[in-house]
């Protein structure tokens, strides 16, 4: 489905974004997990949070739309169910990734996962050779891609330095940890710690030491039982940051985005805002802050001139799926904008380094590829013309808000692929133009 957008007037007025799709996914998995039921609110209705409902029923837990929450009714820790069919993950790599921790202690039972064309393209060696390490086996086409099987076992603990800064790896483990004496997951630079702070919610012994500049060691074990009576979703700040954007890039906007997540693991792209000279106000958590609970904030956002900045290896993670995002405000800013220590852009839904930059250039950016990376060189401006999503929700969501922020419009090719993660933006954007 193609979708045109045009240079939009200015966006005005307060609303509630869409639910957060990684706190979504995670409410799902643990609620499986939990002996007692868990009252879900505000459960993201998208695609990707689809398949982990469907995922988690398929292997035993009962899911009860109640108004405008699910109840979901877990089976225990060690109590899966074998499921009849293989797992369909659908498009959902964080459901591909976190549900092995809990599959891979279901003593001598199998699992088979699968999913699209863009999740057979996405690597499963980073979560197999971790869990292999604690006791169970994987098999995976070529070693490394899906389908691939999970077969349980009795694990042992293990101290885990993450090769990658990823979240769906130290989830994984953490998760598999659960039923181990110890287990350690090491990162040398935080991402964000949503499974820690459920876990912890949820009852579990999780400790975390070390600091934000020096990265954490998170410990768990030796968990019998999880009991979570009710989460609470945050609005999502990954989807809020496409309506930040135009806030702050279409002339005369002022944008009031309520409840959205400010977890500060989650909040770089703010703080990226910010050194660019947006004004975008909110309460954000202090950097270091570790609480069982999600915050949230109002963000107020306001049309304002922004100058370009440098985006490291170290904060990489803590905005890694607003990236994108950073090289469409750097076309607008004064100056380069330089994002490096990102190579992790290309295994996301597509290879993100390359679509981003052969997008935005079609439309008129002035924009490089780096190995792990890219440099936009600012000339104020975006012409528009034409930009393929190639299937991925973030690819296409940028071309929508490039479109309103450009001089003639973007024709986003395969606007569906939004589904995903923000069914709703077409409908949220018309209701702050009129
Ligand atoms: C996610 C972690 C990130 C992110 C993804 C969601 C999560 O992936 O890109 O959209 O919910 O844990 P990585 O952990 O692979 O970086």
């Amino acid at each position: 489905m193609n979708a045109r957008f045009e240079p939009s007037g200015p966006l005005r007025g307060a609303i509630r974004v869409s639910a957060d799709k990684s706190i979504s996914h995670r409410a799902a998995i643990v609620g499986a997990m939990a002996s007692e039921p868990v009252r879900v609110r505000n459960y993201l209705d998208a695609a990707d949070t689809r398949s982990t409902l469907c995922a988690v029923q398929q292997l035993g837990a009962i899911v009860e739309p109640r108004g405008d929450e699910l109840l979901i009714r877990g089976c225990g820790l060690r109590n899966a169910l074998s499921p009849a069919n293989p797992i369909d993950v659908g498009n959902a790599g964080t459901l591909m990734r976190l549900l092995p921790g809990w599959l891979s202690f279901q003593q001598g039972l199998s699992f088979m996962l699968d999913g699209d064309e863009s999740i057979r393209r996405r690597p499963v060696d980073r979560i197999a050779e971790p869990l292999r390490l604690m006791g169970a086996r994987i098999e995976a086409r070529e070693g490394r891609f899906p389908p691939f099987t999970v077969h349980g076992a009795a694990l042992a603990g293990i101290a885990y330095d993450l090769p990658v800064a990823s979240a769906q790896v130290k989830s994984c483990v953490l998760l598999a940890g659960l039923v181990t004496d110890s287990t350690t997951v090491i990162e040398p630079v935080p991402s964000r710690d949503h499974t820690e702070r459920m876990l912890a919610a949820a009852g579990a012994p999780v400790r975390r030491e070390g600091s934000a500049d020096a990265g954490y060691r998170t410990t768990v074990g030796n968990t019998d039982e999880l009991e979570l009576a009710q989460v609470e979703v945050p609005g999502d700040l990954s989807s809020a940051a496409f309506l930040i954007a135009a806030g702050v890039l279409v002339p005369g906007s002022r944008l009031l985005l309520e409840r959205v997540g400010v977890n500060w693991t989650r909040a770089g792209f703010l703080r990226i805002l910010e050194r660019m000279g947006a004004i975008v106000l909110s309460d954000a958590e202090p950097p270091g802050t570790f609480a069982p609970h999600e915050p949230v904030a109002d963000i107020d956002v306001r049309n304002a001139p922004i100058v370009g900045t440098t985006v490291e290896a170290d904060e990489v993670p803590l905005a890694i799926d607003e990236l994108p995002l950073v090289a469409l405000l750097g076309c607008f800013a004064e100056g380069d904008t330089l994002v490096r220590g990102a190579g992790e852009l290309r295994v996301k839904e597509s290879d993100r380094i390359a679509s981003v930059v052969d997008g935005l250039r079609g439309l008129g950016a002035r924009i490089e590829a780096l190995p792990d990376g890219f440099v936009v060189t600012g000339t104020g401006r975006l012409e528009g013309g034409v930009l393929d999503a190639h299937g991925d929700h973030r690819l296409a969501l940028l071309g929508a808000v490039a479109g309103l922020a450009s001089e003639r419009g973007v024709e986003v090719v395969g606007m569906e692929a939004a589904e995903v993660s923000y069914p709703g933006f077409a409908e949220d954007v018309s209701g702050l133009a009129s």
